[in-house]
């Protein structure tokens, strides 16, 4: 209910009558009062006048399940939502409801992580009140060599949503990071749970600087946030909302195939690397080349100096550019 009523009030131009909300969801006015209490406590401002009725004072940075799922337009993305206010990693969480069978989509948020997961084992530092720690479970059947696709295709949503919301021009540094201007603004961390014959289920984990003022002096020449880059707050539920709506059709494409032929051209668009000279960093001896753009498998093309084309797989090398992190 507490979803319908902030919903109702988002969508009125001004006030919105008690009686008015009574009729429409079929319940007391005691039980709207109520629900209005709960949306206080969650951070909005409410104007409660006398004969007019209650109106939302302003669009508040809060993530509350109530509050994506006000925004949220998807069909299946998202749809089965989990809330902390404080968790260990939503990765975790996500991956422990993948084993108790909870619904392909299901979308796990949280405020802030005491145990926030990066790649390669790294930690995600995950504070209060500025950044978006979000994961998503999926139970595809394709082969779990597949499933570092799923993190080229959130990457590509990411991309669409935060450009979209903030105006912003976001671009992917292949395979896992979102950057804004040369630098890093989202991390991706994609796990799966799998046998030989097939996924049991794969969590996506999107982590997004949103409204962060500064950052630590040893990483700011390669972070930052939407808010330093775009000289102003955006809300952190309307870019989950804008994740999810993106991704969700893109995965449905996805799945026709069973690999990225038919996003390639969408991904590319939006690669930052692209025609850029890179530097891959295989185990195997470093080399240099100019990215020519990713395969159907999601594999980076680097055409070499002696004009030969090398795949990189994700997860094996890093890629860095030449002159900065992009
Ligand atoms: C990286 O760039 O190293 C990947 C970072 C991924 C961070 C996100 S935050 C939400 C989700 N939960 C986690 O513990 N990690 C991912």
């Amino acid at each position: 209910m507490k979803t319908e009523i902030l919903t109702v009030l988002k969508e009125a131009p001004g006030f919105v009558s008690g009686q008015e909300l009574c009729g429409r969801l079929g319940v007391s006015r005691t039980a709207v009062w109520k629900v209005i209490k709960q949306l206080e406590e969650e951070g909005y401002q409410i104007e409660a006048v006398r004969n007019k009725g209650y109106r939302l004072a302003e669009a508040a940075d809060v993530i509350t399940e109530a509050e994506i799922g006000s925004r949220l337009r998807s069909k299946w993305m998202g749809r089965h939502l989990v809330y902390f206010p404080e968790t260990d990693s939503t990765n975790i969480q996500a991956k422990r409801l993948g084993e108790e069978g909870a619904p392909e989509g299901t979308l796990v948020v949280a405020e802030r992580q005491t145990a926030g997961k990066g790649r390669r084992g790294r930690t995600w530092s995950s504070p209060a009140g500025t950044s978006i720690y979000m994961s998503f479970l999926l139970r595809p059947n394709i082969p779990p060599r597949c499933a570092p696709m799923v993190t080229l295709i959130a990457g590509l949503a990411g991309a669409k949503a935060v450009n979209q919301v903030t105006g912003l021009n976001a671009r992917i540094k292949w395979p896992n990071d979102l950057v804004v201007n040369g630098k890093k603004i989202c991390g991706i961390l994609t796990e799966m749970s799998a046998e030989m014959e097939g996924i049991h289920y794969i969590v996506t984990g999107i982590g997004i600087n949103v409204n962060q003022k500064e950052f630590p002096e040893e990483i700011r020449d390669k972070a930052t946030s939407l808010l330093l880059e775009g000289g102003r707050c955006f809300n952190r539920s309307q870019l989950i909302a804008g994740v999810m709506e993106w991704f969700e059709p893109y995965v449905e494409r996805f799945l026709e195939t069973k690999d990225l032929s038919l996003l390639k051209e969408d991904y590319e668009e939006m690669l930052a690397n692209l025609n850029q000279e890179v530097q891959v960093l295989d185990p195997a001896g470093e080399y240099h080349g100019v990215c020519q753009g990713i395969d159907k498998d999601g594999q980076l093309l680097v055409e070499r100096g002696d004009g030969s084309l090398s795949r990189v797989q994700s997860g094996e090398v890093s890629v860095r550019g030449i002159y900065g992190y992009v």
